[in-house]
């Protein structure tokens, strides 16, 4: 041992300390020992020597070992104590250990105590490595959860401006946005859908409709029908919305989510095509929401159809356009959970 040890040793007898410090020497030669015999002197010692070890004699005169591992225990439980004694009994030899002790060594085999004690100062520093180990580790997952609550809340705070962004080009698309990704949100709380996953879907339908910034307001709010170059016009924002976002690299689908909120289950959607399997759950959540929300809804080019026909809508045509699963969380929502669209908010 290359440190100094610092050692306490407990014993009334003169002749035992001796041979026991002669142990003591013989793994370490710079060793301080402190010996005492009182345990009112035992703890104002302990205190202001900070020892590396104690070593205790069992029976004292007004206290044993037991009181000592206590106090070692509740001030410092990473000391370790050692029980030295002439004899002991199996029962008291467990109750020592039981309440803390590293070891008891009987006199008559004091040889033993050398490779006790370096059994025990290595268990210690062992012990003292593990905790520090557990504290770093504990401070890296609280850094690291920090570090991430700020990465989303900047993420969340880009979708929240992009958003605003798009409520100044069409103020009724930025409504529907937000009546959207409320209204999904709940679908996919009562679909039990994770929390995680209720918050990016909830973000991603707050934009969802991001790519019409792309699309001029006289065919966006057009009053009548629209041509079929118009329409084509219009069904390319999920394409341009998805280009728009992939942009960011957010550590969930949204630009994905965005670009398949227009596909439908038995394929007849768009851009692509995509059948059920195909199409995220997400985005079919922010289908149903969508459809659900445009239809119950007024637009400058016509008035509100309503909710009634809306849910009509989504239930006629559940696992044909929309999931069934979803339509049916959507109706269960409106019907049996009196959910209500919010009113259209000035601001996102
Ligand atoms: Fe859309």
């Amino acid at each position: 041992m290359r440190d100094k040890l610092k050692i306490i040793l407990i014993e009334d007898n003169k002749y035992d300390a001796e041979l026991i410090s002669k142990e003591i020497k013989k793994i370490s030669k710079k060793t301080e020992i402190k010996i005492t015999c009182n345990f009112a002197e035992f703890q104002i010692i302990f205190t202001d020597f900070s020892p590396d070890l104690v070593l205790s004699d069992y029976t004292m005169s007004g206290f044993t070992g037991i009181d000592v591992i206590k106090f070692v225990k509740k001030i410092s439980k990473n000391t370790p104590v050692i029980i030295i004694t002439g004899s002991i009994n199996e029962e008291t030899a467990a109750f020592c250990i039981k309440t803390g002790a590293d070891d008891y060594i009987l006199k008559d085999h004091i040889i033993h105590l050398g490779p006790s004690i370096k059994q025990s100062i290595k268990n210690k520093k062992i012990n003292l490595a593990k905790i520090k180990i557990e504290e770093d580790l504990r401070k890296s997952e609280k850094n690291l959860q920090q570090t991430v609550g700020e990465l989303e809340k900047t993420l969340e705070e880009i979708i929240v401006t992009i958003a605003r962004i798009v409520e100044m080009k069409d103020p009724y698309v930025a409504g529907h946005q937000q009546r959207v990704s409320e209204l999904a949100a709940e679908i996919a709380s009562v679909l039990k859908i994770p929390d995680k996953q209720i918050y990016y879907i909830k973000l991603a339908s707050l934009v969802h409709d991001v790519g019409k910034i792309n699309i001029p307001s006289s065919i966006l709010n057009k009053p009548g029908k629209l041509t079929d170059i118009e329409f084509e016009l219009i069904k390319t924002h999920s394409q341009l919305g998805y280009e728009i976002m992939k942009k960011v690299h957010f550590p969930w689908p949204i630009a994905k989510i965005i670009l398949q909120h227009h596909e439908r289950v038995n394929g007849s959607g768009y851009p692509s095509g995509l059948k059920d399997n195909d199409i995220l759950p997400e985005s079919k959540i922010c289908a149903v929401a969508d459809v659900v929300e445009a239809m119950a809804s007024y637009r400058p080019y016509r008035p509100a159809i309503g909710i009634v026909k809306a849910l009509d809508e989504i239930s006629s045509k559940a696992g044909i356009l929309y999931d069934k699963e979803v339509a049916d969380a959507c109706v269960y929502l409106f019907n049996n959970k009196k959910y209500k669209l919010a009113e259209i908010r000035e601001n996102t």
